[in-house]
């Protein structure tokens, strides 16, 4: 099984973002991470990050052809972008969205997510590990 994760607008700062939310791990020891839990499960993944809307929903057109499913975070691309939401549409495969933090426990804007009926399966508020568990998800696991 082929997975692309993507990562957007945002999560390329991550080390440097409110420590008490996200954690203090910084984007690349997120993806080392994901690449050894991945290796550990036999799933093939490709991680990628963009600040830019338009390179993010490219590389999900690409998808389209070259995964066998998605995990996504948007980041506050999640909260408004119907765009994201129409380039997801069309995937055959599933889609996993997470969220490093429970947006649900957050501000009021960040509650909503645009993209919520165009997943599969959502895992949101277990820190980097919620990438771990859509890979299990994705597996047939339990997660
Ligand atoms: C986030 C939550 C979003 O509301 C926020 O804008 C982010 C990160 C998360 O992973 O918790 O950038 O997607």
């Amino acid at each position: 099984m082929q997975v692309l994760i993507l990562n957007g607008v945002n999560l390329d700062v991550l080390g440097r973002r409110d420590p008490s939310v996200y954690g203090g791990i910084s984007l690349n020891e997120l993806e080392t991470r994901i690449y050894e839990w991945a290796h550990e499960l036999g799933v093939s993944v490709r991680c990628r990050q963009s600040n830019s809307e338009g390179e993010f929903i490219g590389w999900i057109h690409d998808a389209y052809d070259d995964a066998d499913a998605l995990v996504v975070n948007p980041g506050a691309w999640t909260h408004y972008s119907y765009a994201i939401h129409d380039a997801l549409e069309p995937f055959a495969g599933p889609v996993v969205e997470v969220h490093l933090s429970n947006i649900e426990g957050r501000e009021d804007w960040r509650r909503h997510s645009v993209i919520a009926d165009v997943v599969s399966h959502r895992v949101l508020g277990k820190g980097p590990e919620g990438y771990r568990d859509a890979l299990v998800h994705l597996q047939g696991g339990a997660s």
